[in-house]
């Protein structure tokens, strides 16, 4: 078997990142770079502290290549988010991961994620598990519209890909720049519905998401994508293998557009539902909760507590995540007393909010669970 990171080589590029930047953000030794450089095996954890310092997954540092070098393995059955979110968990996972449920897959078998937004924690389930049947939903009906997409006309939706990718890329700076802002006006007439091709505008969607300014999703107040561009050297815009094992997966999922109370039919005492609302803002200028038009407030992060108590009551096994008040003021209360009787865990992560990777430093989020055994 043979190792290969160019997947690595490639987040750097996309991330307009230079090794020493790298070598600096994690302390690596400069021998780790140049081992990597010769494709020699480094250790699990090394590729895991990469993997969090950029904000990716195993399979976007290194790939196991076959010595023939024409099949790839472990790839068709591991999918990833096909889009970059705000408040997107696979820097979080593994602690998420240790705090799955004993039985997820065997008697937990149904899986619900009403917030699923990119979905990290939605693809790891559906790779790693059997669940016998999966809900997700989400307010954004565009993203839930890409959703569908992918899984109901993967082809066509890989065409329309391909042919962006190939007019964008060997674009220059300035043209990339007029394309970037004509393919925004398209996505907003498809917002509008004067363009009414769902899979054009899931492509669009995909495309912006990959180009805009730090994936960003931001609307104003009319609803329309206002995010600016972003400055990635090559950045993948159809990452076919990917969308391909996400539709296999998403074929046994019921995606539904609609507010997370919605949910409540699907539930019962074989679900696992992993709740990941938009977080509390730690400060009013981090604040960041309009992933759509309307924004999560105090009010409505009670209401949630309140269903997160009524779906316990009703036997389900539920997660919840969301930042931690006491990073900055250790007498802030607010999830300590609307989840008290729960399990509060607080766990280690890494800032994404924050357009410079040098600024993110690592704060505590909130782990709730109504359980308490680990796996
Ligand atoms: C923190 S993000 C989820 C991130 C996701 N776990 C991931 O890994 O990418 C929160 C999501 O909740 C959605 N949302 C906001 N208000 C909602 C509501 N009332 N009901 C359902 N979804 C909502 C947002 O559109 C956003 O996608």
């Amino acid at each position: 078997m043979d190792i290969s990171y160019k997947p690595l080589w490639r987040q750097l590029l996309e991330k307009d990142m230079k090794k020493k930047d790298l070598m600096r953000l994690g302390n690596f030794s400069p021998n780790l770079l140049a081992n990597m450089g010769k494709n020699k095996y480094v250790s699990l954890k090394n590729i895991v502290k990469i993997c969090e310092v950029l904000e990716c997954e195993i399979n976007e540092v290194v790939e196991l290549i076959k010595v023939d070098k024409k099949e790839y393995i472990g790839d068709k059955s591991v999918s990833r988010p096909f889009v970059k979110w705000a408040g997107g968990k696979t820097a979080l996972l593994e602690s998420i991961k240790k705090n799955y449920p004993k039985g997820l897959g065997k008697e937990i078998s149904k899986y619900c994620e009403p917030f699923v937004g990119g979905g990290a924690v939605l693809f790891d389930i559906l790779s790693n598990y059997d669940m016998k049947e999966v809900y997700i939903s989400d307010s954004n009906e565009e993203l839930i519209n890409v959703y569908k997409t992918i899984r109901n006309n993967v082809d066509e939706l890989i065409d329309s890909l391909k042919k962006i990718e190939n007019e964008y890329i060997p674009l220059s700076d300035n043209k990339r720049k007029e394309y970037y802002y004509e393919k925004r006006e398209d996505y907003n007439r498809y917002i509008l519905k004067d363009i009414v091709d769902e899979v054009y505008g899931s492509a669009l969607f995909i495309f912006l998401n990959r180009t805009c300014f730090n994936g960003l999703y931001r609307v104003n107040k009319k609803g329309l994508f206002n995010v600016p561009m972003g400055s990635y050297k090559n950045p993948r815009i159809c990452d076919e293998k990917n969308l391909r094992s996400i539709s296999d997966k998403l074929k046994k999922v019921k995606i539904v557009c609609a507010s997370y109370y919605k949910s409540y039919n699907f539930i019962d005492e074989n679900t696992l539902v992993y709740f990941d609302p938009p977080y509390r803002p730690l400060t009013k200028t981090a604040a960041f909760t309009s992933y759509d038009k309307t924004s999560f407030d105090d009010n409505m992060q009670i209401e949630l507590a309140n269903y997160y108590r009524k779906v316990s009551g009703e036997g389900a096994v539920a997660i919840l995540s969301n930042s931690d008040p006491k990073n900055i003021d250790d007498n802030d209360n607010f999830f300590d007393d609307l989840y008290k009787g729960f399990i509060i865990n607080r766990v280690e992560a890494k800032r994404r909010i924050n357009s410079k990777a040098s600024k993110r430093g690592n704060v505590s989020e909130l782990l709730i669970t109504n359980y308490k055994e680990e796996k």
